[in-house]
């Protein structure tokens, strides 16, 4: 039997209008149900939708490579490294990374994170119930102390990562009104980034300073050294941010769920990996074809340029039954493709498990409920999905 190639539907559908960017989940999701692979006519690249084959892309690097992807070109927002490597550069920038995430490591930024996520949420309900805003109060301002700690980096004028972070995941994108905008409010936050990675100013143990050390050791330069650290910085910032604050929004959705998790603690880590499936920080990932091949049926001729559509994958029907509810026991937490797939899989994924699992099991030992106390408001971004705004009203557990 010979199976039938076809080429990709054309479609009108702009992923960066205002209309679209305001309701993600919708219109990626009708996206998904259109075709496999859709010819994104307007901007000339192509959209892959479903997870079974953005997942059988991944895993193919030689042919859907990292090297190029649509709207790319040099941002100082997005180091090169290495998110645009193949192997065999990729592979040694990675080990790099892998090194510095080592079990020792982990083991000593698991005591810090579980002892001020105690001290935040003591903190935060000092005074008996309170309302305040899960993504700011709670989200931001944790992973705004936790992360540049670990970095290494200096403690003046971090509230900027903000908007650096704002910037970096509307980088990639048509050059219009709104990432012009990004880039003028992430300006002074590249300033402070630009100068606060230098090797002088990183603490001693810190992340940054352990590149430095490997660039010492003749393992990478000193160039490289200073990209890595800004790479992870930028990589690991907002999407932890959004991931804790997403998980926050759905548990204030889902009362039932919160106290599943506070009957049965041990979920907690699949809590946050659904969490991450229902609101992936990262929307999509670029890639280019090194050669003619086909996907699903679909051709796709050498040198076309590919969008990875995570964020409507995560919620494909094919493969998550009752995709648009959040249920913290499903039985394949952690199936999705949320932290990406294959060589490039993210690197800082047990950091940034390890800070939501530390929030959320303070939180669940102390707060009975989290109550929605107004309406969320999601930030509007390109590459990036999260909330910029859940009112919450936090309500202790008495203990
Ligand atoms: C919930 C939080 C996070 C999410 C959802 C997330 C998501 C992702 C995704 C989807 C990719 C793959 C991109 C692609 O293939 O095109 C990626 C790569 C990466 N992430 Fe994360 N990330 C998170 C946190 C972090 C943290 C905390 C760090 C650093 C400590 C980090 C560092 C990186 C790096 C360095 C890469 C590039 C890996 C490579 O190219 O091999 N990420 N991340």
């Amino acid at each position: 039997m010979t199976s039938t190639v076809t080429r990709a539907p054309s479609s009108d559908f702009d992923p960066f209008s205002t209309e679209v960017l305001s309701d993600l989940h919708f219109h990626d999701g009708i996206l998904r149900e259109v075709a496999p692979v859709v010819d994104i006519e307007k901007y000339g690249f192509y959209a892959v939708t479903r997870h079974v084959d953005i997942q059988k892309a991944l895993r193919d690097w030689r042919t859907f490579s990292s090297t190029d992807r649509p709207f790319y070109q040099p941002n100082p927002f997005r180091p090169v490294a290495p998110l645009m490597q193949d192997p065999p550069d990729h592979t040694q920038t990675k080990a790099v990374m892998l090194r510095i995430f080592s079990r020792e490591n982990m083991a000593k930024m698991a005591a810090y994170f579980t002892e001020t996520a105690e001290n935040t949420v003591d903190a935060l309900l000092a005074r008996g119930p309170v309302s305040l805003d899960a993504y700011y109060d709670v989200a931001a301002q944790y992973v705004l102390k936790v992360f540049p700690d670990v970095l290494g980096l200096p403690t003046e004028g971090r509230e900027l990562l903000l908007n650096f972070g704002d910037a970096v995941f509307n980088a990639f994108g048509p050059q219009n009104e709104h990432h012009f905008e990004k880039m003028r409010n992430g300006a002074p936050a590249l300033e402070w980034v630009e100068t606060n990675m230098k090797r002088e100013l990183q603490a001693e143990g810190g992340i940054g300073w352990q590149l430095y050390t490997a660039a010492d050791e003749g393992v990478i330069s000193e160039a490289e050294a200073e990209q890595l650290l800004k790479a992870v910085l930028g990589a690991g910032f907002d999407t932890t941010i959004f991931g804790i604050s997403g998980a926050l929004r759905a548990f204030a959705d889902n009362p039932d769920q919160w106290q599943l998790l506070r009957s049965r603690p041990e979920l907690v880590e699949a809590a946050f990996e659904e969490a991450l499936r229902l609101y992936p920080p990262s929307r999509f990932g670029g890639r280019v074809a090194t050669k003619d091949t086909q996907l699903a049926g679909i051709e796709i001729p050498s040198g076309t340029k590919l969008l990875m559509m995570w964020l409507g994958a995560g919620r494909d029907p094919r493969k998550w039954p009752d995709p648009d509810t959040f249920r913290i026991d499903r039985d394949n937490p952690g199936g999705h493709l949320s932290f990406g797939f294959g060589i490039h899989t993210c690197a800082g994924q047990a950091v940034a498990r390890l800070e939501a699992k530390s929030l959320l099991t303070a939180l669940l030992n102390r707060v009975e409920r989290i109550e929605l106390d107004g309406e969320p408001r999601r930030a509007l971004n390109f590459q990036a999905f999260g909330h910029d705004r859940i009112p919450v009203r936090l309500v202790p557990a008495s203990r």
